[in-house]
């Protein structure tokens, strides 16, 4: 597949830059020319290194100059100063992937109108899967994640927040992953035995809970869990010991952080 983009420009050259740009530039390639700030510059290096169609640009404002798509991949922090710096075309396309940032303080830090679409790419872009939110629907935008993955596009902010706040679950997933391992190698289970065995069930059961065509993901429990019996107790005991309640309060802080409200 390709992008109408002939020069696709990213501000921040970070892990979700890498992503990206490994994505996009796969085979077949899916975009011509690719700039990356010089920041991080081992990171720069590396991409220009592995690519051709990559040029690390001298400055960002370079960057925004010579893009037809521009994406914001900085972080928080260091956001509002970057982008006030940086003067944009009116109406040039530019994709924000700062976290926990409304679109309307984004073009209000850019100033000119531009053409500007929120989304949230996963590490997975990388090998072109996972799906990435998008706010508002925008033809461009939809087309450059399709690229690497599969666009869900958002009709309202709403709807894009609670995706954001779903993929602030990745880290716990992971988590979840460690405690078990590290639960079965203090039990004395070798350490490969176990990282082998949990990764293997996680993603079989994640390869379940996508194929399914049961109506709702408890139902795929219940089917899972023999009456009586081991999954069914263990299901249990973890809602008991707060588990599910642990699991919706860190959603809603999670919720309430992007949507601007104490957390
Ligand atoms: N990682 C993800 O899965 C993911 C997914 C969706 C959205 N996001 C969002 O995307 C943004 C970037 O995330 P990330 O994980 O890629 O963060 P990251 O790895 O920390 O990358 C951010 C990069 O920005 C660079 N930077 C700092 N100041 C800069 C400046 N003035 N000009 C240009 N670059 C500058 C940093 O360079 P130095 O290392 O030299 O400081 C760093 O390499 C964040 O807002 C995050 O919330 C991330």
């Amino acid at each position: 597949m390709t992008t109408s983009f002939s020069t696709i420009g990213f501000i921040g050259t970070g892990a979700i830059t890498d992503a990206m740009v490994r994505g996009l530039m796969a085979d077949p390639p899916a975009a011509a020319r690719i700039l990356v700030s010089p920041r991080n510059a081992e990171t720069a290096a590396r991409l220009a290194a592995d690519f051709a169609a990559v040029e690390i640009a001298p400055d960002n404002q370079a960057i925004v100059d010579a893009a037809d798509m521009v994406v914001l991949a900085i972080r928080p922090q260091v956001a509002a100063d970057v982008v006030r710096g940086l003067r944009f075309r009116p109406g040039q396309s530019v994709v924000s992937l700062v976290a926990a940032v409304d679109r309307e303080t984004v073009q209000s830090w850019i100033g000119t109108p531009v053409r500007l679409t929120q989304a949230i790419p996963l590490p997975f872009v990388a090998r072109r899967s996972g799906a990435t939110a998008i706010f508002p629907p925008d033809d461009q935008a939809a087309q450059l994640f399709a690229a690497i993955g599969t666009p869900v596009e958002c009709t309202t902010r709403d709807e894009y927040q609670l995706l954001a706040a779903a993929s602030a679950l990745m880290a716990t997933y992971f988590g979840i992953m460690d405690e078990t391992v590290r639960w079965l190698g203090a039990k004395g289970l070798p350490d490969a035995a176990a990282r082998t065995y949990v990764s293997t069930l996680f993603s079989d059961l994640s390869v379940s809970a996508r194929e399914t065509d049961m109506p709702s993901f408890a139902e795929l429990s219940r089917d899972y869990a023999t009456k009586g019996g081991l999954n069914e107790q263990a299901h249990a005991d973890f809602r008991r010991h707060g588990g599910a309640a642990a699991l919706t309060a860190a959603l809603d802080r999670v919720l309430a952080r992007i949507k601007g409200e104490p957390f």
